[in-house]
């Protein structure tokens, strides 16, 4: 049965709609937080928006949250099953494996992308059912300067938006060495405390998740909990130095976390989060991390790799935190009033071939009166308005009134293309 809404226009549940003129904040967020990328070599991935349910059960780990809760599945009516992506990287993966992108030659394969994502949460402030995220993959590459890259690249992308207060916290999660024994050492002090039934069973399946546990009566028991930082191997030990050696090098502060652990299952080694403290419970604008055995866990050679997402939706509110503004250029810059049915053509005309020089230029459409039409030309943000009545067109000229200054001038009709494109520049 379906329920509609109380409010048949309301968006589902955790979900919202974005418009202007919110959404083009959006649009410069996206655009600033991918620009590192672009010079940094990510090329551009799109994957689709649902996957078989399999690429994530085995890529993003039966045991999580995200799995086993938050998925929005489906059958097909041919019998598939399908979930609408939680996540972008076990996506990314599958995708550059099925074109052979690791075959092509330069490995690392980097991959930046865009897009919405989707998980089953309790709705709150900064936690959505649809979400937005910009996120980078680098396929093929076991390197500390790779995971410096991408630390660096997520910075400068926070910072050229204008954010400050926001924090690093990395982490090592081992590898297939070093884990299971530090594995089986958390398990054996996790048995002994006093913990509800599905804490019990969390230990069982995921126990590092244990650690990741708000609840004070938990964090409370959990002081003294082994740390993995103690039962590292050589090899990761090293690793993780150099990580933070280069990251130190670039003048990036960092937290050390040992208590950060990650909700996704294919973690290995660096793990990450950026977490901004303006934002309440869900402080992570973005996090990430190396999953060097991913591309085995969804049938495919080893392929070490790095990556991370961030919040965009997230990013919005951080800069709402902090109470910046960007400044965002109107896309309208000159608002085009005619005064008559025929200075409606010959502007009409003037409109088109201004868009065609480049500038953003809209148009008084349904026949508004003078009044309102200023109304409008102010509302738009553009800079210039462009009058005509029959007057001028008789003169061959047009008014151009400066809406900042309110100064006004003639400028010849075949003048104005050049007049106001110049005005720009
Ligand atoms: P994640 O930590 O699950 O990692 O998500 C990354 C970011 O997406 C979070 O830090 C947060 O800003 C945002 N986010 C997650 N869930 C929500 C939500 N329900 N509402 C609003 N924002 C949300 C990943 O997704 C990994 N794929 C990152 C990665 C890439 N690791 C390696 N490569």
């Amino acid at each position: 049965m379906t329920i509609y809404p109380v409010n048949a226009f309301a968006a589902p549940k955790g979900t919202y709609d974005l418009t202007p003129p919110d959404s083009a904040t959006f649009l410069a967020v996206r655009e600033a937080l991918a620009a590192p990328l672009r010079r940094a070599g990510y090329g551009y991935i799109e994957t689709p928006g649902f996957e078989h349910v399999e690429l994530f059960s085995r890529g993003v780990g039966e045991s999580t949250d995200i799995v086993s809760k938050e998925m929005y599945t489906l059958t097909t009516k041919g019998g598939t099953e399908l979930a609408l992506r939680p996540e972008g990287t076990a996506s990314v993966l599958r995708a550059a494996l099925e074109r052979n992108l690791h075959k092509a030659g330069n490995l690392p394969v980097k991959l930046w992308y865009s897009g919405s994502y989707y998980r089953y949460e309790r709705p709150q402030a900064g936690r959505y059912r649809h979400f937005s995220q910009i996120g980078a993959e680098a396929i093929g590459a076991e390197d500390p300067a790779l995971d410096a890259e991408l630390i660096i690249l997520a910075v400068d992308a926070y910072r050229s938006l204008g954010l400050r207060e926001f924090r690093i916290l990395l982490n090592s999660l081992g590898d297939k060495e070093c884990r299971p024994a530090y594995r089986a050492a958390l398990q054996d002090f996790l048995r002994a405390l006093d913990l509800d039934d599905e804490t019990r069973r969390r230990i069982e399946i995921n126990p590092l998740r244990v650690l990741d546990d708000k609840r004070e009566a938990v964090q409370k028991q959990l002081t003294g909990a082994p740390l993995l930082r103690d039962h590292l191997c050589e090899a990761c030990k090293e690793y993780h130095e150099r990580v933070r050696v280069l990251l130190t090098a670039a003048g990036i502060e960092f937290e050390d976390d040992e208590r950060l652990v990650r909700g996704l299952d294919y973690y290995t080694r660096t793990t990450f989060e950026f977490v901004h403290d303006g934002l309440g419970s869900q402080s992570a604008v973005g996090g990430g991390g190396r999953y060097d055995g991913l591309s085995e866990m969804i049938g495919g050679p080893a392929l070490p790799s790095v990556g991370w997402a961030l919040g965009v939706d997230r990013t919005v509110l951080a800069l709402r935190a902090e109470g910046v503004e960007l400044a965002l250029p109107a896309a309208t810059e000159v608002y085009a009033v005619p005064l008559g049915e025929e200075a409606r053509g010959v502007l009409f005309g003037l409109v088109t071939a201004l868009r065609r020089a480049g500038v953003g230029t809209d148009f008084a459409f349904g026949g508004k009166g003078l009044k309102n039409a200023m109304k409008s030309a102010n509302r738009s943000g553009a800079r210039f308005a462009l009058l005509a009545g029959e007057r001028d067109l008789a003169d061959g000229v047009v008014q151009v009134k400066d809406l900042e200054s309110g100064e006004q001038k003639s400028v010849a009709l075949d003048a104005v293309v050049d007049e106001l494109s110049a005005q720009r520049s």
